[in-house]
């Protein structure tokens, strides 16, 4: 993955970038990630990024012209994928951090800060628009940072087990519940299954929990997800069960 993160507030970025998989991630030449500050592309005296709104209204906006420089400066190397984070934006989620993690382009992440960004920066460029959930942030460094993230994780070498990535959330279906040692822990014992070797009994179980843990907690994803055969028996045998 390759990318650059637009932004007035470098510093909201950089720490995040340099701690766990995202740190190991450069490391390993699988993540490339440049934070390139909009004040820089700024040429008056006073290094203005933002301005009063025309019309009036409350807070400062974001001016287009050091956006637009930045991204012609980019582009002079690479081809680009262009996102706004906004509220406006379409919902972001797993299946579009999928699609993300196999994109070939240099992705550049345009963050607004203040009450919004001069519109003529989307009649430009035509960014992809995108929100990470329906609440209003400060800015959008935090919601390109939880999309290198999720995307991250998906690059094959990123995590140091292949399969952990099928495993678990949102491939289609909630997570089964995990377990360390201690095998017995103030009074709570783990489930026997897991102790039992039986490999086959144990993906059972798993599966088993996933499925009932969906149904339970978010049985939306359920209608949106093509189900294996097994899947389909196990709901059906849950859904009986709660109907008791
Ligand atoms: N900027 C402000 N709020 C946002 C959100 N919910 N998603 C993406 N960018 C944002």
């Amino acid at each position: 993955m390759r990318c650059d993160i637009l932004t007035l507030f470098p510093g909201m970025v950089s720490p995040v970038l340099d701690e766990s998989i995202l740190k190991r991630a450069q490391a390993k030449g699988l993540l490339n990630v440049r934070i390139i500050n909009i004040r820089d592309f700024t040429f008056d005296k006073h290094r203005t990024a933002d301005d009063y709104p025309y019309g009036g209204g409350a807070g400062m906006v974001l001016k287009a012209e050091p956006v637009l420089k930045a991204v012609d400066f980019i582009r002079e190397e690479e081809d680009l994928r262009i996102l706004l984070m906004s509220p406006q934006g379409k919902r972001y989620n797993q299946g579009m951090a999928s699609e993300l993690s196999r994109e070939e382009r240099r992705i550049v992440f345009i963050c607004g800060h203040y009450e919004g960004i001069d519109e003529r920066v989307k009649t430009y460029l035509s960014p992809e628009e995108i929100s990470i959930g329906d609440y209003v942030l400060t800015g959008g460094e935090l919601a390109a940072l939880v999309i290198i993230d999720s995307v991250v994780r998906l690059i094959p070498g990123v995590l140091g087990d292949s399969t952990s990535v099928e495993d678990e959330s949102f491939n289609q279906l909630l997570d089964y519940p995990h377990y360390t040692r201690p095998a017995r822990l103030r009074g709570m014992d783990v489930p026997l299954v897991l102790v039992s070797g039986n490999h086959e009994v144990i993906r059972q179980w798993k599966r088993w929990q996933a499925v009932n843990n969906t149904f339970d907690k978010r049985p939306d994803l359920l209608d949106e997800t093509a189900l294996s055969e097994e899947d389909m028996k196990i709901l059906k045998e849950i859904k009986e069960e709660s109907e008791k």
